[in-house]
Parts: structure tokens; sequence; C-alpha cells
């Protein structure tokens, strides 16, 4: 099963939700089952690290984000990943946009999973630094709801 958090920059919230996914994943024992990667609509902080107010925020709750880099949504894609799971409303129509035609992807807004029908994870980057401990809770909660949605599915691929 492979993942792929997408947002605008991925400096700051794909980035946390990978960060965040890749915790619940080894807390549920799932990570040797699952891929996980993100990457960004746009293309101006290709090969960055995640914004230092990210990371700050994610290492406040456990999670490293330092080896992460930035990267743009590239066509394969939509052929490489199961999920393909978008923060806001405006990538979830870029990604829409660019998916061809016979994709099989699951592609939709990351907070259904938290059980936040149609709600976005809110861009921190122009705020201030409560706005990244927001997204963040936002994250946590529909990892974990992730987490369970996945490990339905591998259960059902095993029988
Ligand atoms: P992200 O946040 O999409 O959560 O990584 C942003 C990062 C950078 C910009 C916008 C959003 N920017 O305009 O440079």
């Amino acid at each position: 099963m492979r993942v792929l958090f997408v947002c605008l920059g991925n400096i700051c919230r794909s980035p946390t939700a990978e960060g965040v996914f890749r915790l619940e994943l080894e807390r549920a024992g799932l990570a040797h089952r699952v891929e996980v990667d993100s990457c960004g609509i746009g293309d101006w902080h290709v090969g960055k690290s995640p914004d230092s107010r990210s990371a700050a925020a994610a290492r406040r709750r456990g999670i490293d984000l330092s080896e992460l880099r930035a990267r743009q949504l590239a066509a394969d894609d939509f052929q490489r990943f199961d999920y393909l799971l978008a923060m806001d409303h405006d990538n979830l129509e870029a990604l829409r946009a660019q998916c061809p035609d016979g994709c099989r992807a699951h592609i939709g807004l990351f907070l259904d999973f938290a059980g936040h029908s149609d709600r976005a994870v809110p861009d921190p980057f122009y705020g201030g630094d409560q706005g990244f401990e927001d997204v963040l809770d936002l994250i946590e909660a529909a990892a974990r709801g992730l987490v369970e949605a996945i490990a339905l599915r591998l259960e059902g691929t095993q029988r």
C-alpha cells in the first residue's frame, strides 16, 4: 500500500502529515506494509527541508522531519500511489485536474479520515505559531483514522 500526502509547497502540511502518519503506522505495527511520501503542487521549495516552524512543532510531539526534502507532484505519482491525499480543496482540484484517465488511486481530502467531511488543513505558512499546532492536531486525528482504514483494507487482502 502506498500513500502520498499533497499540499501546496511540501514544506509545512504534507511533510508534517508524512511524519505523523509514519509514527502512527509504527505504533500500529504496519510500517513495513505501507510506503509513505509527500509532495507539493508547486515547485517553489523543491529540495528544501520542512519549514522550521513545522519542524519545531513536530519535534515537540516527538516527530523528526529533518530528513525530508520537498518535491513536486509528478505524473507517475498517479500510478505509483494507492492514496493521494490533499490538504485543502485547491490541492484536491489540482490533483483531479492532473489525474490521467483510468487512474485507480483514491484521490480525496486527508481530513475525511478524521471524520471531518469536506474540511481542509488550513495553510499555516503566513500565520503565527498557533497555526502550526492546529495543523498538527488536525493531522494527528486524520492519521489515526487513515491507519484504521488501511488496516481494514490490509486485513481484507490477507483473507
Ligand atoms: P504548505 O505551505 O503547502 O503546507 O507546504 C506553504 C508553503 C509555502 C507556500 C505556501 C504554502 N508559499 O507560498 O511559498
